[in-house]
């Protein structure tokens, strides 16, 4: 009796850890994996040196199991869900008695008293929302009183869609915050908030203050997020909600890319200049960035994105100290990368013309024509929108300024 005791204790042992073999294996070789680049000190050989203990080399996981850093090979594939969870972000009082930093503006004291903080715990989350065959993630840059705006975009360009057709899978769309910058606002507006996303259910937030130099943290908020909640969506379009966007050109236009390319196109700038005068809201100083030129970078206004380069991408992003600028750090991680931004004609995010008066601004054909074009407040978003999709006879050529 006792021995059969064993045996079925036995075998229960062995099935369980079989199991758990198996299963250990499938999730450190999902199919995405593949598609991912390597960790990041093989992205950046010339950071190869940093200890990364973390990080397993998933190839190493057949050769040496007992060389292995980590306990599991399922450290490389990184948390499964959003692992911030406390706010312990102190001053770097290394910096106060620096006389170099004395001399700097207040703001930009304050961003590199906290600079090293890097990650934020989430109030609002989503993991559902890229549940099931996602193609296209549309996401949009918000700040918690513009709610009138993340209100037009639902009815406009960022309408979800079940499917696109031709066997893609579905548009959906977040609106991505923090948490208001002044303290009156604060209690009154996340309660609005919180309602807000029980009904619609589209809303990250982060636990930083919005403001114009967090918008990086926003960036690579969002990237750790979309790395841990969406290993299968397609692709991503982010962008601000003060923009027209065109979904169904930005769709034609990805209907013959591949979710594993290099694909980040935008409204690129090469070559651009750091912003030396001190009235700009661009103005970087000296010390901040010394080079007289910025890596090539697309305009935050709204661009699109492979999913695969934005899960590289959050590694890449994770070598940099962060910069001021949103658009010109997303350019610097690209550069780890490796990859160019590509221009495209179609997104006009720094501008149409450079006459502000010019009719193009007000010209619903060639709003229909764009991607995405800058800049619209709510009631003019509608406005056009409704032209744009109403009934329009626009001649086959367009003259773009
Ligand atoms: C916070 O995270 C740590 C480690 O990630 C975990 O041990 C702890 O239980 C978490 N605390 C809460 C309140 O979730
Ligand atoms: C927060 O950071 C301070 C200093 O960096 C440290 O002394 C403290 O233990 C930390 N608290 C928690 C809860 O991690
Ligand atoms: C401040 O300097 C110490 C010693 O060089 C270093 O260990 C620490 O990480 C620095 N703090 C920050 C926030 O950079
Ligand atoms: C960014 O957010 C953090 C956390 O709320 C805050 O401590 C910091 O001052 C903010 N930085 C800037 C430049 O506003
Ligand atoms: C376009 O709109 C006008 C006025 O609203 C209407 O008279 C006309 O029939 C419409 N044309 C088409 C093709 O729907």
């Amino acid at each position: 009796m006792s021995l059969w005791k064993k045996t079925v204790y036995k075998s229960v042992c062995l099935s369980l850890a079989l199991l758990v073999a198996v299963t250990v294996f499938q999730r450190s070789l999902t199919p995405n994996q593949f598609l991912q680049a390597p960790p990041p000190p093989t992205l950046e050989p010339q950071k190869a040196q940093k200890p990364s203990g973390h990080l397993v080399n998933p190839n190493s996981f057949w050769k040496n199991p007992k060389d292995a850093v980590a306990p599991t090979p399922m450290a490389s594939r990184g948390p499964q869900t959003w692992d911030i969870n406390i706010t312990n972000c102190s001053v770097n009082v290394n910096l106060t008695h620096q006389p170099w930093f004395q001399g700097l503006e207040p703001h930009f004291r304050q961003f590199l008293s906290y600079r090293h903080c890097r990650y934020f715990p989430m109030l609002l989350n989503h993991p559902e929302k890229c549940h099931g065959d996602v193609y296209l993630l549309v996401v949009v840059k918000s700040v918690i009183t513009q709610h009138d705006r993340r209100e037009a975009i639902r009815q406009t360009w960022g309408r979800e869609q079940e499917t696109v057709g031709r066997g893609r899978g579905a548009v959906r769309t977040l609106f991505l915050l923090g948490t208001a910058s002044k303290q009156e606002e604060r209690a009154h507006y996340q309660q609005l908030l919180a309602y807000e996303d029980r009904l619609y259910g589209d809303i990250l937030q982060w636990d930083f203050l919005d403001s114009f130099f967090n918008l990086t943290l926003k960036e690579i908020h969002f990237l750790k997020w979309f790395d841990i909640y969406c290993p299968k969506v397609h692709f991503i379009f982010k962008g601000d909600d003060d923009v027209f966007v065109n979904p169904p050109n930005l769709l034609e236009f990805l209907a013959d890319r591949q979710p594993q390319e290099d694909l980040f196109v935008g409204d690129v700038l090469q070559h651009a200049r750091p912003i030396r005068k001190k009235d700009n809201k661009y103005y970087i100083p000296g010390v901040l960035y010394s080079k007289a030129s910025y890596p090539p970078y697309a305009g935050g206004g709204g661009f699109l994105m492979a999913g695969s380069l934005a899960r590289r991408l959050h590694h890449a992003c994770d070598t940099l100290e962060l910069y001021p600028i949103d658009d010109v750090f997303l350019g610097m991680c690209l550069e780890v990368l490796g990859v160019q931004p590509t221009a495209h004609e179609g997104f006009k995010t720094f501008g149409i013309s450079r006459n502000r008066n010019s009719r193009m601004n007000k010209e619903p054909c060639f709003f229909r024509s764009m991607l995405v074009v800058h800049k619209l407040l709510p009631a003019e978003l509608l406005a056009m929108w409704g032209l744009v999709h109403g009934n329009l006879t626009c001649s086959r050529k367009l003259q773009v300024l």
